[in-house]
């Protein structure tokens, strides 16, 4: 049997954040129920930051109070803080995801703080998780380049990743926030985050914008990675990281692991719906 390889749908979340045109909330429902069809296993929804920051992810509590939720589906929230904890918590999103940077340069423009303060923002919100029984996934940002600070050190992803570990994330998601990316600085920064944890609590984010984000998928599989996000129709990016165009996309992603011989558990007609979906989103 082939072996199988999970993506995480990231298109409502990472995706429509960066959408200039404000969608409806209906058209985000409509979305997330069509790919609730096709096959994931987790799907990012939702993201409870400030909509001064993100007007895009404002109404984050209607879509998840309006989605029809599918078994066997966790429904993911972005949560900064606190606050966007409880609301994520109000909202009964089935897990939550912390978001580090590897970058002073990034942390302050995406979060307004250091990374140490970011991570002490992180920890409550930890532990209340815990005792609520939610599941926290971690995100390491610009895990490669910054747009403001430049080449990442594989050690200070690695530093980041260690801490996330330490408060209890239960997999990290390391980001190519602005898809600069290559095979070879992938693998050095995986050699360095690989020391801290093992493949399987690893994936890869990896955005499109060079056009490189399927080889370095295969540079991560060489690694171990066995979890990729993406979202449909390669929507997204960062509001914060100029550039960011693109989430790769999930059709391409399915495609190409599927002509590797990795199984992907996926529908490939609802993948293609959504798709036409996504980018009939798009402004
Ligand atoms: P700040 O301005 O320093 O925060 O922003 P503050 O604590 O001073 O609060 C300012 C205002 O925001 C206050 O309201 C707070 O109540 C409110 P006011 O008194 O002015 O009316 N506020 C909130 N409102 C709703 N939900 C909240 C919340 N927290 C405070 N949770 C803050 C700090 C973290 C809030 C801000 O910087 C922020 O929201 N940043 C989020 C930026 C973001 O969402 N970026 C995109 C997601 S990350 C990403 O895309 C990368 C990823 O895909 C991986 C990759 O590709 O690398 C994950
Ligand atoms: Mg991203």
């Amino acid at each position: 049997m082939a072996e199988r390889v999970e993506i995480v749908e990231m298109g409502p979340r990472d995706g429509l954040q960066n959408e200039k045109r404000i969608i409806p909330t209906e058209e985000k429902i409509a979305l997330v129920d069509c790919l609730s069809r096709a096959g994931f296993r987790r799907i990012e929804v939702a993201s409870f930051v400030s909509p001064k920051w993100v007007p895009q992810m404002a109404d984050s509590a209607a879509v998840l109070a309006g989605i029809t939720r599918a078994k066997g589906v966790s429904y993911a929230a972005l949560t900064p803080n606190m606050k966007g904890y409880e609301a994520a918590k109000a909202a009964r999103a089935d897990e939550v995801a912390i978001f580090a940077s590897a970058s002073e340069g990034f942390s302050k423009a995406n979060l307004n703080c250091t990374i140490a303060e970011s991570l002490d923002r992180f920890r409550p919100v930890v532990e209340a998780a815990r005792a609520d029984g939610i599941p926290v996934r971690g995100y390491v940002s610009v895990v490669t380049d910054c747009p403001y600070d430049g080449a990442i050190a594989p050690a200070a992803v690695a530093k980041v990743a260690g801490a996330l570990r330490d408060m209890g994330c239960y997999e990290l998601s390391l980001g190519d926030t602005i898809g600069q990316g290559r095979p070879e600085t992938i693998d050095a920064m995986l050699a360095a985050v690989l020391e801290e944890l093992p493949a399987e609590r690893l994936a890869g984010h990896y955005h499109d914008t060079a056009g490189r984000a399927l080889a370095n998928i295969e540079a991560s599989l060489a690694r171990g990675l066995r979890v990729f996000d993406a979202a449909v129709g390669g929507l997204g990016g960062c509001p914060y990281a100029p550039g960011a165009a693109g989430n790769v996309a999930t059709e391409a992603v399915e495609a190409r692991l599927r002509a590797l011989g990795y199984e992907t558990g996926l529908d490939r007609d609802c993948l293609a719906k959504a798709a036409g979906m996504a980018r009939a989103m798009r402004g």
